[in-house]
């Protein structure tokens, strides 16, 4: 009943583990799969390692969290030792990667397809790290520079990850399209600030983070609703996803499958589990067989 497929990727359901979020590890990962998740996200590699930002980088917000972790990671080298861990996954593993330019991307995407991934996400939208990110990914020249040389180096597919906090989402999108993308994510968190009112400064040590949670389900929708107007490739959608009918929304605006961050915080790693069973249990009171029967029917 749950079953997706889109970009020549099978998945057992249209629940994916959102980059970041325990995903910097085989064991998490591991554990992720069992919960039942769809299809898993691996934490975005760089070239070279990075410990990321000092603390504080976490702070909860209203209505969702604040980070700023600064992509920290261990390399793409060292994280070939981790991917070789993962062979006992039975459900698509799909890489994450940042660079600074198409050369770079291009680099690690080689060296991602390389350690057996099934498909590539290009972190183009991490609303904190100096030079990469959005940086990188609001400017349609680079984003379509970039999706085009990682496409000309590999032949699994390749999903660009966008940010709302551009000033059209739908023109970075067509950028992704010219680029010869399979498929486009939105969206990643929104840049944000929280201020302690007893030191009168902002808590996180690098001072803006990345917005996530609930509180940015409405833009997340809004910004799959406008990519799936507009473009051919298919949408997987993210932010704010807890439930079911948070699903089932991200689903009637477009998304062939939705992504699942800060709700692991909330609802534990069985969350996965939940939303698929909230979502058959909605699927099954609309009168609805498969995602397909309602996907997009917002659009209309
Ligand atoms: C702690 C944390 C770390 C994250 N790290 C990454 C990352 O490495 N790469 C990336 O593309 N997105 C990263 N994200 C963004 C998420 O993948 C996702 O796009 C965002 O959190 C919105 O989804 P959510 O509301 O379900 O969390 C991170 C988010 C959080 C909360």
């Amino acid at each position: 009943m749950l079953e997706v497929e889109f970009a020549g990727l099978k998945l057992r359901n249209p629940t994916i583990l959102a980059s970041g979020i325990m995903g910097e590890s085989a064991g998490s990962l591991i554990r992720i799969a069992k919960s039942g998740a769809g299809a898993v996200v691996t934490k975005s590699i760089g070239l070279e390692a990075r410990s990321g930002y000092p603390n504080p980088t976490v702070v909860e917000v209203e209505c969702g969290i604040l980070n700023s972790m600064g992509l920290p990671n261990p390399g793409i080298e060292e994280f070939g030792r981790e991917i070789e861990e993962l062979k006992e996954i039975d459900i698509p593993i799909i890489g994450s990667i940042f660079g600074k330019d198409e050369e770079e991307f291009a680099l690690l995407a080689k060296r991602m397809e390389g350690y057996g991934v099934d498909a590539l996400e290009l972190n183009l939208s991490c609303p904190h790290a100096k030079g990469y990110g959005l940086e990188v990914g609001s400017d349609p020249d680079a984003v379509k520079s970039i999706t085009k040389e990682v496409k000309r180096n590999v032949s699994i597919p390749v999903f660009p990850k966008i940010s709302a906090n551009v000033g059209d989402v739908v023109e970075i999108g067509k950028a992704v399209e010219e680029g010869g993308a399979d498929g486009i994510v939105a969206i990643n968190s929104i840049r944000a600030m929280k201020i302690d009112l007893s030191t009168k400064m902002p808590i996180l040590h690098n001072r803006f983070g990345g917005y996530s949670g609930k509180g940015i389900k409405p833009i997340g929708v809004r910004c799959v609703y406008e990519l799936s107007s507009e473009l051919d490739i298919p949408v997987i959608g993210v932010g704010g996803i807890e439930t079911g009918e948070d699903a089932a929304e991200y689903i009637l605006a477009g998304a062939v499958a939705v992504e699942i961050g800060s709700a692991i915080f909330y609802r534990g790693i069985d969350v996965f589990k939940k939303v698929c069973q909230e979502l058959e249990e909605w699927m099954k009171k609309n009168g609805y067989n498969s995602i397909d029967d309602f996907r997009g029917l917002a659009l209309r």
